[in-house]
């Protein structure tokens, strides 16, 4: 465990043991976000000047405060649902359709019809779904999603690029499906591609980028590039901030080479992971064959990441800062599997009790929006923690 010791001193809520005990103690498990975290990672990506167009993927977190400040900050919003589409016009007032897209997958059909209906952005990415329900899409705009033909990601299951994907229409078929769409009267005027989520080299979107300014040219119609989401952060003591300097002049130089379209991007972990943290308490603490385990009142039904992906997150026990010489303990949920399980072998104060509030960090991103309530336990709450007025 010793490499897990070093402490970030730029983590938010280790200023804020008092506030985060006094919410834990109205009851856990808790997400607690901090808007201005939101606000701030919303800031830097506003100064990258080579991108026009910003949409927050909502599927990260939907928490309608963490909307408002986005759309506050000029970003629009991307919805993959007609449950995602209705939350966003019934939380955010005066939303601009313009400033919506919709980038289903695999949808029934009535959720297309439910988006032209609102006027937002719609994204297609077969052909199938054209010639099999013309009398919507007719006469319509769309935005095309290709594969690229590979994927990225931090995890198998979040890849979303090439053939072992549901994603994307091959760039192979792209004739075909402007074919269908001349046949419909249908407009191609934005082009997209979501290679996956979580990765973490900045030349990443600065390649997808040129390809798709490539295919674009071939298109003719396009105005705007979409070249996704993905955007990593750093949850591990040892990982490096996402190098946002190095990712603008990628994108900065490839758009040169590509006057007179329009760049968006739709991040979702960048802008929210790090202002949310997950309160818990802790349940029993048990040795056994060696090994010490805590229990938490929340688990892979809280937080399923770790569970679905071996994410990390880091743990710390926000009861005892000062509880003498940590020790190794797994950090285990409630739930009945073996794969709940939040973290471990990692480092608590050896006191560690039960009735002491740990905190999982960097939690807001696919945190609550993915928690359920396997074994009949209650979601958790939600608390917005801070927001400075400005
Ligand atoms: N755009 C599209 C089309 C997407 O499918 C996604 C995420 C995003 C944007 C936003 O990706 P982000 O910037 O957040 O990486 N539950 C997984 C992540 C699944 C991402 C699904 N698609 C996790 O907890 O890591």
């Amino acid at each position: 465990i010793e490499g897990q010791l070093r402490r970030r001193p730029e983590r938010w809520w280790q200023g804020r043991r008092d506030a985060l005990l006094a919410l834990a103690a109205t009851g856990t498990p808790r997400y607690a976000y901090n808007l201005d975290v939101v606000r701030a990672r919303a800031r830097q990506l506003k100064a990258v000047q080579a991108v026009d167009r910003r949409f927050f993927a909502i599927k990260a977190n939907p928490h309608p405060d963490i909307l408002r400040v986005l759309v506050e900050e000029g970003f629009g919003l991307e919805c993959v649902s007609a449950g995602e589409l209705a939350h966003v016009f019934s939380v955010v007032p005066g939303l601009e359709p313009s400033c919506v897209l919709f980038t289903p997958s695999f949808a029934p059909v009535d959720e297309y019809a439910d988006a032209f209906a609102r006027g937002v952005n719609v994204t297609l990415d077969n052909v199938e779904a054209l010639e099999r329900w013309p009398e919507v899409f007719r006469g319509r705009a769309l935005w095309l999603r290709v594969d690229l033909g590979r994927g990225d990601g931090h995890h198998a299951k979040v890849v979303t690029g090439g053939l072992a994907s549901k994603f994307g229409l091959l760039v192979d078929r792209v004739e075909a499906f402007l074919d269908a769409a001349r046949a419909l009267d249908v407009r191609v005027t934005g082009l997209h591609a979501h290679l996956g989520s979580g990765v973490d080299t900045p030349d990443h979107w600065r390649e997808v980028c040129d390809e798709l300014g490539g295919i674009a040219g071939r298109i003719g119609s396009i105005d705007t590039i979409d070249i996704g989401g993905g955007l990593p952060i750093p949850y591990r003591e040892d990982d490096e901030p996402f190098d946002l300097e190095a990712w603008a002049a990628g994108l900065a130089e490839v758009k040169a080479a590509y006057p007179g379209y329009r760049l968006a991007i739709e991040p979702g972990r960048f802008l929210v992971a790090e202002s949310g943290v997950l309160l818990l308490t802790a349940t029993q603490v048990v040795e056994k064959g060696g090994i010490r385990r805590v229990g938490a009142d929340g688990g892979m039904n809280a937080l399923m990441r770790p569970t679905l992906y071996d994410a990390w997150h880091d743990i710390h026990n926000l009861s005892r800062d000062d509880g003498g010489a940590p020790v190794a303990f797994d950090v285990v949920g409630p739930i009945c599997e073996s794969g709940d399980v939040l973290g471990l072998q990692r480092p608590l104060p050896a006191g560690t009790a039960p009735g002491d509030v740990l905190l999982v960090a960097d939690a807001g991103a696919y945190g609550m929006v993915m928690a359920n309530t396997y074994n009949l336990r209650a979601l958790p709450a939600e608390s917005v923690l801070v927001e400075s007025k400005e």
